[in-house]
């Protein structure tokens, strides 16, 4: 019997391990054209807690009681479909679960690049796209730009800063507490904040870009997006990523910069990844370079063992990750 986390309660503020439990998926049998996968490396990822809510969302909310959906990296040991073979490593969406029985058109063998399965979870997956489309199309920043990334340490962070390095940009990185920000420095960021200090953001962007900053990608929203208004340069481009800073408190941001980008002529952005998804080819050759060029560092957070997932999850919001935050199974 395969097992899965459930959503058993919808989460009010902060999340509570009460609100998830384990039941058991009989899959036993193997319809037309589905695999059968074990399951390896489990992703849990800051826009799962939306779907925790009952709202209309771009993605459907997770239904109470059932198994819960996201990225997840295995190993197919029973196929009914001709192009996938027992062995294949396959990208797909049945995560939260030990095993999954999926519809072989779900399935995505992984691109033939020299990194490891977990990757394509990662940097070489929804993160890194999210940063590197986010970045050089959304943002549509270019060499010489001056560009702020907030959760610089975090999946997404941590792809911007190092793409833009690599792009020719000067980078201002801001992180929670020394060690994370000692890690951003060693990606090539040209300058860290500690958001946690005692001094403000706004303050600390200001001594960090003296000259103003072209870009800001928003993986925060809050005091960070105030702060980028306040230094944002004539047509400076925000490409706005998440908010990660409400996702549970759902507060109300206060921007006293708001206005500024109305003389500054501010362009701001949101954006989801998935409208870049036609583009993968684009994206794995330019990060396959990179990646072969030893320009670009991976790191993981990885917890072990399905029971692990619910703290795996939670520590997202109290920075209980640098790099890719994963499950092994
Ligand atoms: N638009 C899209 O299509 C898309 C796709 C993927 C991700 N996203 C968004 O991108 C952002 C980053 O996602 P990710 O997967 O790369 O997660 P992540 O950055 O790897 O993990 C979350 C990090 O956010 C930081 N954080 C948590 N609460 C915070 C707060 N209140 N203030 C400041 N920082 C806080 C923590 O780092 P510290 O220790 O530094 O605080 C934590 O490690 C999220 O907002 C996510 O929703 C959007």
């Amino acid at each position: 019997m395969a097992r899965a986390w459930s959503l058993k309660a919808r989460p009010q503020g902060m999340p509570k391990h009460t609100d998830f439990a384990m039941i058991d998926l009989d899959q036993s049998t193997l319809g037309a054209g589905e695999v059968r996968i074990a399951n390896r490396w489990l992703s849990v990822d800051p826009y799962m807690r939306g779907r925790m809510n009952d709202v209309k969302s771009y993605v459907p909310p997770f239904a109470l009681g059932e198994a819960m959906q996201g990225g997840a990296v295995g190993e197919v040991v029973e196929s009914n479909d001709d192009g996938i073979k027992v062995g294949d490593m396959v990208l797909h969406m049945a995560g939260w679960r030990d095993e999954a029985v999926v519809s072989a058109a779900q399935v995505q063998k992984l691109p033939p690049l020299d990194v490891p399965p977990q990757a394509f979870l990662g940097q070489l997956g929804m993160p890194g796209m999210t940063g590197y489309f986010g970045l050089l199309q959304v943002a549509e920043a270019k060499a010489g730009d001056t560009v702020f990334v907030s959760a610089a340490a975090g999946a997404v962070g941590s792809t911007v800063v190092q793409v833009a390095k690599a792009k020719g940009m000067t980078v201002i990185g801001s992180a929670g507490g020394a060690e994370k920000c000692a890690w951003v420095k060693s990606l090539g960021a040209d300058a860290v904040i500690d958001y946690k200090s005692d001094v403000p953001v706004v303050k600390a962007l200001g001594e960090a870009a003296p000259k103003g900053i072209d870009v800001y990608f928003d993986n925060v929203g809050g005091e960070h997006l105030d702060a980028a208004l306040a230094h944002a340069n004539m047509h400076a481009r925000f490409a706005v990523c998440g908010m990660i800073d409400v996702y549970n408190s759902g507060a109300a941001t206060q921007l006293k910069y708001l206005a500024r980008l109305i003389g500054n002529r501010v362009q701001i952005r949101g954006f989801i990844v998935s409208d870049y998804m036609n583009r993968a080819e684009e994206f794995y050759k330019d990060m396959g370079g990179m990646l072969a060029a030893g320009t670009l560092k991976r790191q993981e957070t990885v917890h072990e063992g399905l029971e692990t997932m619910p703290d795996a999850f939670l520590g997202l919001f109290s920075g209980g990750n640098t790099g890719k935050m994963l499950v092994k199974v």
